[in-house]
């Protein structure tokens, strides 16, 4: 479970200040499935790094499984980021000169995991997301549906109970884009919590939970089914 209690964060300083987020207030049980919408500039990558450990709230309390995460140090943030925390993003973010399997193998490197364990992982999280016969191609030699597969496979290296995805369908056209939902919605159904920013309201209906925000505040946050 994750609770954000008047979450705000500030870009900058003094005179260049940004306020971003003005007061978040956010509780996201385990498994469920939720699209974070809103317009441009509104703040939702903000708080997706906020959410998987990548940045800092400027303040407001953050609480994981119960436990608050106060001013952790960045190395504390990074192991809880690697224990729970999924991420895909829109531009994919892969190693050029790497093939899929090392693609998805790479977090497992700095978690101490043997070549071997690593490549075994590899692959059966590829077989997972429906890439068995792509293993070894380089990432200029998969399509955009096929990159973001071998990104989910990364995110889920770990075994991580959230998966945080800004944007995933953005680079993606639609009959690809309802592929990488239906991986999603598939791994949401096995438990994982899934927790997306999307612009397209036939994307946002994969979720259970609708979130809109606005000038960095919550204005609408609506369950369906
Ligand atoms: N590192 C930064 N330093 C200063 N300002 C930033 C920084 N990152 C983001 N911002 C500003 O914070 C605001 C919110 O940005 P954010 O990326 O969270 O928006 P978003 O809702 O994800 O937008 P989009 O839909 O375009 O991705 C924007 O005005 C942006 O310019
Ligand atoms: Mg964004």
């Amino acid at each position: 479970m994750i609770k954000l209690t008047n979450i705000t964060k500030i870009y900058g300083k003094g005179d260049l200040e940004v306020p971003v987020l003005h007061g978040i207030d956010l509780t996201v049980e385990d498994g469920e499935f939720i699209a974070i919408m809103g317009p441009s500039g509104s703040g939702k990558s903000t708080l997706m790094n906020i959410i998987g450990f990548l940045d800092y709230p400027t303040a407001g309390t953050f609480e994981l499984n119960g436990e608050p995460i106060g001013s952790a140090k960045e190395r504390v943030l990074a192991r809880l980021r690697n224990e729970h925390i999924g991420f895909v993003f829109q531009q994919f973010f892969m190693f050029p000169r790497d093939n899929a399997i090392k693609n998805v193998a790479s977090p497992l490197i700095y978690a101490g995991v043997s070549k071997r364990e690593r490549t075994e992982r590899a692959k059966q999280l590829l077989d997972k997301v429906g890439l068995g016969d792509r293993m070894k191609h380089l990432p200029s030699e998969l399509s955009g549906g096929q990159k973001q597969r071998v990104a989910i496979a990364r995110a889920l290296v770990n075994n991580p109970s959230i998966l945080l995805a800004d944007e995933p369908t953005g680079a993606l056209d639609s009959k690809t884009s309802e592929q990488i939902m239906e991986l999603f919605t598939q791994l949401n159904a096995e438990g994982k919590t899934v927790i997306l920013v999307t612009h397209e309201e036939e994307i946002a209906a994969y979720a259970n939970r609708i979130i809109t925000i606005k000038d960095g505040l919550i204005i609408d946050d609506r369950r369906e089914r």
